[in-house]
């Protein structure tokens, strides 16, 4: 996604050789109108994969994914990063680890939103090591329904998640993809 591109080049800080930080249009101040053209992006891609509802990882993830939603015209559910303790009713609940930020969270989703007839695509903002967006796989898979793709805002091709999650079988759009970062480099796949 060109805009993406730019805006990360114009915007983006490669903190280490591991960490972009794009805190002022994504991650703490948001860009309406980039998040917007995400969702035009992950709709034309994903328009045939006859996706019933949108998925995504509280927090950062919940814009694109939104915009995604509205444009697709489907509901979208927030993972919570909370214990069962918290939500009313049954739910399904796993465990996740973040590398990036070492330490384990619980994911949860309200048995309430899903069905097994539901087919559904995931939407975060990174692409690092995929443990969330398998964390999310899990929680679809263990309610009977069906993950139909997983599109990421920014992925980090030099970290291992693209690789774990196609070894699984799911189909991954990423709207950019990060080759290389550094003291003042950014460096996208071709
Ligand atoms: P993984 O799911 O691919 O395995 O990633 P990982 O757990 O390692 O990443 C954990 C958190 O760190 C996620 O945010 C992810 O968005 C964020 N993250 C990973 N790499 C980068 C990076 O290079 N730059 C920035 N800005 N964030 C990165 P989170 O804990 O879910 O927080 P949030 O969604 O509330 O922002």
């Amino acid at each position: 996604m060109k805009e993406l591109h730019n805006r990360i080049l114009k915007d983006g800080h490669a903190l280490s050789e591991t960490v972009l930080k794009v805190d002022s249009f994504l991650n703490h101040q948001v860009d309406p109108n980039l998040m917007y053209e995400m969702g035009t992006y992950f709709k034309n891609y994903f328009k045939e994969h006859e996706i019933t509802k949108i998925f995504t990882i509280e927090s950062s993830g919940i814009a694109p994914a939104v915009m995604t939603a509205m444009q697709m015209n489907l509901p979208m559910v927030t993972l919570k990063k909370q214990s069962s303790k918290i939500l009313n009713g049954d739910v399904y609940q796993t465990t996740v680890h973040s590398f990036t930020k070492a330490m384990d969270y619980e994911l949860t989703l309200s048995k309430k939103y899903i069905t097994a007839e539901d087919r559904i695509l995931i939407i975060d903002d990174f692409l690092a090591n995929g443990e969330a967006a398998l964390g999310a796989a899990r929680l679809v898979e263990e309610a009977g329904a069906q993950v139909a793709g997983i599109g990421i805002v920014i992925e980090k091709s030099f970290q291992p998640g693209r690789k774990v999650l196609e070894d699984k079988g799911y189909e991954v759009y990423s709207l950019a993809r990060i080759a290389k970062l550094g003291e003042g480099l950014i460096e996208f796949v071709e």
